[in-house]
Order: C-alpha cells, then sequence, then structure tokens
C-alpha cells in the first residue's frame, strides 16, 4: 500500500497502525479491498448508531462467500492491542469505530479449522450471556472446538486452540451520516485457505461467485437469518 493510501486510510478509520520499518520486518499492513458501504436488506446504509449492541450482525466481505461479524459493543473497545499471527506476524489493533468506538467487524472464519457461517448452520458466532464456553459472556465462540475470541481486543484468542486472532475486517465510519464501509482487512486473513478447504461446497453452492470481490455495498443481516440454525455452546 502507498504511503498517501495508508494515511487516506488512517484519516476515514480508527483501525490503522504505524508504517512497518525495515527494522520491522515482521509489522503486517493493512490490506485495502474494495469499498462496500454496509446496508441492510432493503438496500438502506446502515447507521452505525442503530445497531444493536450484542446482536451479531453478518455480512460478506470481501469476497461473495467469506462472511464476518459486524458488532455493536455494550462498552467503547479504544484499541492498542498488539496481536501476533500464527506466522509471527505482528500488528496492533487501533479500536472500534462510530459511537464511543463501540462498532467492530471481524472475517468469521474460525483461525483453527475454517468453520465459518453457512446458510444451513453457524457453529461459530458472538455470544452475548454467559455460557460454559464462553464465560461471562461478551465473546466469539466457535463450537467446533472451543476457541473464544475477544472482539473488544482485536478478536484476540482467549482460550482454545485458535492460533491467532481473527482477521480484522476494516471499517469506515463517516461521522456526519453514521454510515459504515467496509475497506480491507488486518491481520491473519485465511482466505485462500478458506477457498482451497472448502473448494468443493463453494463451486456446488455458488459456481464462480464465490471469489467474487464485493464491492459497492455489502448487505448485512442477523446472524439468526444469515444461517438457518445457530449452534451455541
Ligand atoms: S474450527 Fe473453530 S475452534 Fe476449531
Amino acid at each position: 500500500m502507498e504511503r498517501r493510501d495508508f494515511v487516506k486510510l488512517c484519516a476515514a478509520s480508527a483501525a490503522c497502525t504505524t508504517l512497518p520499518t525495515a527494522a520491522d520486518a515482521a509489522a503486517l499492513k493493512a490490506r485495502l479491498y474494495a469499498r462496500a458501504v454496509l446496508v441492510n436488506e432493503r438496500g438502506d446504509a446502515i447507521r452505525a448508531e442503530a445497531l444493536t449492541a450484542g446482536v451479531n450482525y453478518v455480512f460478506d466481505y470481501p469476497f461473495a462467500s467469506t462472511p464476518c461479524f459486524l458488532l455493536r459493543l455494550a462498552r467503547p473497545a479504544a484499541g492498542g492491542v498488539e496481536l501476533r499471527t500464527e506466522n509471527g506476524g505482528t500488528y496492533r489493533w487501533e479500536g472500534g469505530v462510530g459511537p464511543e468506538r463501540t462498532v467492530v467487524a471481524y472475517s468469521a472464519i474460525c483461525a483453527h479449522k475454517l468453520t465459518y457461517p453457512t446458510r444451513q448452520v453457524s457453529f461459530i458466532g458472538y455470544r452475548d450471556a454467559p455460557s460454559p464456553v464462553a464465560g461471562n459472556g461478551k465473546v466469539i465462540t466457535c463450537c467446533s472446538d472451543r476457541s473464544v475470541y475477544d472482539p473488544a481486543a482485536g478478536g484476540r484468542v482467549v482460550t482454545g486452540p485458535a492460533p491467532q486472532p481473527l482477521a480484522t475486517i476494516l471499517l469506515e465510519h463517516d461521522a456526519r451520516s453514521g454510515g459504515l464501509a467496509a475497506v480491507g482487512t488486518f491481520g491473519g486473513e485465511m482466505f485462500e485457505q478458506f477457498f482451497q478447504k472448502y473448494a468443493f461446497r463453494l463451486q456446488m453452492e455458488m459456481g464462480d461467485r464465490a471469489r467474487a470481490p464485493v464491492e459497492g455495498r455489502a448487505v448485512v443481516r442477523e446472524l439468526a437469518a444469515y444461517s438457518a440454525q445457530w449452534a451455541q455452546c
């Protein structure tokens, strides 16, 4: 990414970091994808203020088959969290955007064995309430092997076998309109592994559209409307 693009991204979003230097070769850069305004199923722009705290929203980004979680947290997510990928890449998560920096987004592809929300069922999702796996709640749990992620701390792994945080989805927030747009990712994205592992399923369900970039707009749904069943743990 060019420096001017990086500066532009930082100006538009709280999700930015310092530019890596030659002496800091493991520092990861943000990856910009096509910009997609978040809209509801009627096509109206989503306003950050209209999101309900604790509700698990889902949208596909940056590809037509790769779901992401959109959350409004009950408390501000101030950021400043140092994170590391399985390969040793480091990055600094700078917190949420929108009202009191409470709005965050992450790839919904589990960093362990790539469990993700399908139209039939989701074994991974945000759990507001306490449970045996979620502890006191307000975490993202993957019921496949019980990895737990903290959405208020950059998706870091709280417990379980996941080797790295969930990849951050970079959001822009328009302070005047309240609108939100996805613009890229940060951290350990798993898209290539995802496309390889689920190649047959994706081909059967979506044909060549699975790798189609999401651009222009991305439709946000509640997880209950995205997946017919939600396995909770
Ligand atoms: S696939 Fe999510 S914990 Fe194993």
